[in-house]
């Protein structure tokens, strides 16, 4: 059933305050969400980095993604960039003398675009990983014209590196749809830390999200739209 016609979508980019604090997991669970309610979903991570996998995409990343969405979109397109070392673009460059190119991510978001109604885009590491001198994951959003969602842990530090996520957020006038926190791990009680991230930040917690034992296409449906609010997210 096509129960997206009344929802206004737009593309989003998905952030997170570090790396590995979940971005692809709760990419592919929106992902999957989106897709039970009739959403036509493309994904995209316009930089992946580390060892390649020898089969499928390059990035494992890119595999979760496109499996969740069920999209087989040419990889160029859905990844423009993979380097095979587990940095940040810039660093990367500065290493392998290749130079990210964002002109080329800005033009491959742009063609997927055209090919699904609603793209996810997975940031890399976090709002401040560098792509090339003084150009940031900040920057490329802004480029993008899209809104984010900030993905957090609820492990102890959260607070200080969402605050500082949001705060830079801000700063690059990036239109933020709120925050879903990973309670994949131990950490502060979810209600406490709901409270004081909106306090703190102003901004709106949209769920968080237990620790996934079943990746299966009925488990992350069943677990993201009992947990996150989805009609905030796409207001
Ligand atoms: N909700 C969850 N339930 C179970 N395991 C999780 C969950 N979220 C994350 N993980 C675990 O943490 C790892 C890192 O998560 P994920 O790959 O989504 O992070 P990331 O922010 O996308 O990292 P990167 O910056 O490398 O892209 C996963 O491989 C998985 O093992
Ligand atoms: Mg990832």
């Amino acid at each position: 059933m096509d129960t997206s016609k009344n929802i206004l979508l737009k593309s989003l980019f998905i952030a997170g305050t570090d790396t590995d604090v979940g971005k692809t997991y709760i990419t592919a669970g929106l992902a999957v969400v989106l897709r039970k309610m009739g959403v036509d979903v493309g994904v995209m991570k316009p930089f992946a980095a580390g060892d390649a996998q020898k089969k499928g995409y390059k990035s494992e990343d890119v595999e979760i993604l496109s499996s969740a969405a069920q999209t087989c979109d040419p990889e160029n397109l859905v990844n423009p960039q993979f380097f095979l070392i587990p940095a940040s673009p810039y660093t990367a460059w500065k290493k392998l003398k290749i130079k990210p190119k964002v002109s080329t991510v800005l033009s491959s978001f742009k063609k997927l675009s055209k090919l699904h109604k609603v793209i996810l885009v997975e940031g890399m590491g976090g709002i401040m990983t560098p792509i090339l001198k003084d150009y940031y994951i900040t920057n490329l959003i802004k480029e993008m014209k899209i809104p984010t969602v900030i993905v957090t842990r609820s492990k102890i530090g959260t607070v200080n590196h969402t605050v500082m996520t949001v705060k830079m957020c801000e700063k690059y006038k990036i239109p933020i749809k709120g925050i879903i926190i990973n309670d994949f791990e131990s950490g502060y009680p979810i209600k406490d830390l709901t409270r004081d991230l909106q306090n703190l930040t102003g901004i709106k917690v949209l769920g968080s999200i237990p620790f996934i034992q079943d990746m299966s296409d009925a488990s992350l449906n069943q677990i993201f739209k009992k947990n996150i609010d989805l009609k905030l997210l796409l207001k």
